[in-house]
């Protein structure tokens, strides 16, 4: 492809899919002016950094975690959003130290708030509304007043992003992130989980190497990533209305940024080569991702490639495979060979969340943990055959003690999934279920090194 004309508002002139329609132009102009006029949220330099460290996993010497929340939420509490980011350090302890990788860690935090939907209404007996379409866009609840698309929930977007990704930063710097504390981390799961015994007896051995280094006089104030953690941000993105207005021309380079969040990704109904999304994030420098489900062909994901990374730049380009378990085995192989002869240097990385949904015995949006397992073991042995890097995994996930993943260590059944169904959107692992996967995903990990 022949490098054309970008400009932040250039994907207006190409098909946008799944956007909101905001009943009064006006209103929305306002809203978008003002969100202009805010600051960043992220800073290119720290972008460049995410860049950086994915092209280590493009190039096999890292691995890139990816989890949080599938819709976050205006009304997530402080609590809440502390638990979400302990599972994912979690999560990441057991990759490091188990799986032996330097891990990248990305959430899908501080500012995944809107959805795109199957359907653009929901019908409950005889009243039809608009489909919620995240908090950015709408509310949850089943009234005309709820799910009226209101551009003012742009401003409020970025600031509940920005007060996310403060108690983020404070968290990741402040000492919460120590790895002195990777065994408080696990309180509640100890006494009843097998993953909660394995992760305990892990924790000791990582206290017992703290303390020879400490003994050795490696401390923080000679290693500081003992005691901090590098957490990115990302998520879809999906209303462009609010990526535009966020991004900005960096002072250093000239170059342009969505400083909505590190990395943003296209979703699987949006990356059409000729459409809105895939011609706004060509023009950013961010890290990108793509999802890639069933129906993407060998022509499409070069299409992608070429489009999203023409210079095929590591660390650019993550391609987000979410094939369902019965048929990564199939449909992976040929895009490996094709990106591989290509030349591309993407990182690969497996969601294997939203190929495996479906509905419960009990009417549930569910997911089976022993399918996410299944998908992620597809994708490593289609990696390892065709000499590519499996680099990461993409999940859904709450710190919340929710029951909306089927399995897991804790044998959640149909009849369970009741108790504390809570998510906006489709089914999270919990704190249990995640740190078991992160266990599992270790074992994979080993076989590779
Ligand atoms: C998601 O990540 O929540 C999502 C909607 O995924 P996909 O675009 O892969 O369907
Ligand atoms: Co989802």
């Amino acid at each position: 492809m022949t490098a054309s004309y970008w400009s932040p508002e250039s994907w207006r002139a190409r098909p946008a899919l799944h956007q909101p329609a905001w009943p009064d132009p006006a209103e929305r102009d306002r809203a978008v002016k003002s969100l202009r006029d805010l600051p960043p949220l992220v800073f290119a330099g720290e972008a460049r950094s995410l860049t950086e460290h994915l092209g280590r996993v493009a190039a096999g010497e890292a691995f890139l975690l990816q989890a949080g929340d599938c819709a976050e939420s205006f009304d997530s509490s402080a609590d809440s959003i502390r638990d979400r980011l302990r599972v994912i350090l979690q999560m990441a302890i057991v990759l490091t130290y188990s799986g032996g990788m330097p891990v990248v860690k990305v959430g899908r935090i501080a500012g995944q708030f809107a959805k795109p939907r199957s359907s653009p209404t929901e019908t409950v007996g005889d009243t039809e509304l608009p489909s919620f379409l995240g908090h950015m866009v709408n509310d949850i609840g089943f009234t005309d007043a709820e799910r009226a698309h209101d551009p003012n929930r742009l401003l409020t977007a970025y600031h509940r992003a920005a007060s996310t990704l403060n108690l983020l930063r404070a968290f990741t710097r402040g000492g919460y992130a120590d790895l002195a504390r990777v065994s408080n981390w696990n309180r509640e799961f100890v006494a009843s989980s097998p993953a909660g015994q394995r992760y305990s007896a892990m924790a000791d051995e990582i206290d017992r190497a703290l303390r020879f280094m400490t003994a050795c006089g490696i401390t923080g104030a000679v290693a500081p990533q003992i005691q901090e953690v590098e957490l990115y941000t990302s998520h879809e993105a999906l209303v462009l209305d609010y990526e535009e207005a966020l991004t900005r021309q960096d002072s250093l380079t000239g170059q342009w940024y969505d400083c909505s969040a590190h990395m943003l990704w296209v979703g699987e109904r949006t990356r059409q080569l000729d459409g809105a999304h895939v011609e706004f994030l060509r023009g950013v420098l961010n890290p990108l991702g793509c999802k890639i489900g069933p129906t993407a062909g060998v022509d499409e994901v070069l299409g992608i490639c070429e489009a999203l990374n023409p210079d095929r730049t590591p660390g650019r380009l993550t391609l987000i495979t979410r094939l369902g378990a019965s048929r990564v085995g199939d449909l992976l192989p040929p895009l490996l060979a094709a990106v591989r002869d290509e030349g591309h240097a993407v990182a690969w990385v497996c969601d294997p969340m939203h190929g495996n949904t479906y509905t419960s015995a009990t009417g549930r949006k569910t997911r089976h943990f022993d399918d996410v397992v299944t998908e992620i073991t597809g994708f490593f042995a289609a990696h390892e055959q065709a000499g590519t890097w499996p680099g990461g995994v993409h999940v859904e996930l709450t710190g919340d003690a929710v029951t909306e993943c089927l399995g897991g260590s804790d044998q959640i059944g149909d009849d369970d999934l009741d108790q504390a169904y809570e998510t906006m959107c489709d089914p999270r692992l919990n704190g249990r279920q995640s740190v078991d996967l992160a266990f599992q995903v270790a074992e994979l990990l080993q076989s590779r090194r």
